[in-house]
């Protein structure tokens, strides 16, 4: 998901005036379903409050947006995503596929129809219900927080697309945690392919632009923006949006921490994945690593 609702063409999504939700991370709310505070310990509160229910704070969103998630233009690239994917890891029909944050399943579908199996995990129970709807052969889904994933060697590849769980709550480690679940979710040689904002990117074009516009945390690394997200009737709700920011520097040593061998760091779009050298110029960065 990118962050500030910019469009992976380069435009800006103006959240108010467009029918298609501005993309970002995250609306803010504490684990425990308090009101939703800044996730640097601030005072900053967000329109949106999470239920006694909910364990994280992007489960409110989810639930306002449902399938109207997948009119961000961010989603419409899925297809080469997938296929970049099964040419450059080699992925065989019949191989173990792990999907964190797997939203409603739209990787984990088009893995399955290939003939993997996958099986997606999200902290949203609507975005299962959605990705187990219209789900194929091959492809099973559980609502799971990815911070907890207890999964030890069983899968030949983990994917981690769009900031699906890592990037969301970069200010309290959180995202250590769930790289560890995955690195131990990977067979040893397994690989996995996380995608990642690019701290330079947010940094030079969306810092800093005025009120209602986007602020980026040097300390922390993360992005917030306020903002409005638009339901599948069109219902508008103002939020607070968090992505957690990163370099490759820092991709690596948090890989290598987690018992990984980086093998590449792309500099990548949503719909336009490639192998390329990191730069500031794109909205994401791919990291693909394998289990040591
Ligand atoms: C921006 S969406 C990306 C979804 C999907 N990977 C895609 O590419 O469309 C982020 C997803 O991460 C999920 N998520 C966030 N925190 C999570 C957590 N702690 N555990 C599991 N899923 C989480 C959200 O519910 C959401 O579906």
């Amino acid at each position: 998901m990118t962050v500030n609702g910019r469009d992976p063409d380069g435009g800006r999504l103006e959240a108010a005036a467009s029918t298609e939700p501005p993309g970002s991370a995250s609306v803010v709310a504490r684990r425990d379903g308090a009101p939703a505070e800044d996730p640097h310990g601030g005072s900053s509160r967000s329109e949106a409050e999470a239920s006694p229910d909910h364990q994280h704070w992007f489960e409110p969103v989810a639930e306002h947006l449902g399938s109207a998630y997948l009119r961000y233009s961010f989603t419409k690239g899925t297809v080469q995503e997938v296929e970049f994917l099964v040419r450059e890891l080699g992925l065989q029909p019949g191989m173990r596929v792990l999907d964190v944050g797997c939203g409603p399943g739209r990787h984990a579908h088009e893995l399955a129809r290939r003939g993997l199996a996958v099986h997606g995990i999200d902290i949203s129970e609507r975005f299962v219900e959605l990705a187990r709807a219209d789900a194929p052969a091959g492809a099973t889904f559980e609502r799971m927080d990815a911070r907890d994933l207890a999964f030890e060697a069983e899968f030949d590849l983990v994917i981690c697309l769009c900031q699906g769980a890592f990037g969301l709550m970069t200010a309290n480690d959180d995202d250590e945690r769930v790289l560890s679940g995955m690195a131990s979710a990977l067979r040893p040689g397994g690989r996995l392919a996380l995608s990642a904002f690019n701290a330079y990117f947010a940094v030079k074009y969306f810092d800093g632009e005025g009120e209602g516009r986007s602020t980026f945390d040097a300390d922390t690394g993360v992005n917030h923006e306020h903002t409005e997200v638009r339901s599948e009737t069109g219902a508008s709700k103002t939020v607070d949006l968090w992505t957690g920011c990163y370099t490759p520097r820092e991709l690596r040593v948090l890989c290598r921490a987690a018992g990984l061998v980086v093998e590449s760091v792309n500099s990548v779009e949503p719909g336009a994945y490639a192998l390329a050298t990191p730069t500031v110029e794109t909205a994401e960065f791919l990291v693909v690593a394998r289990r040591a």
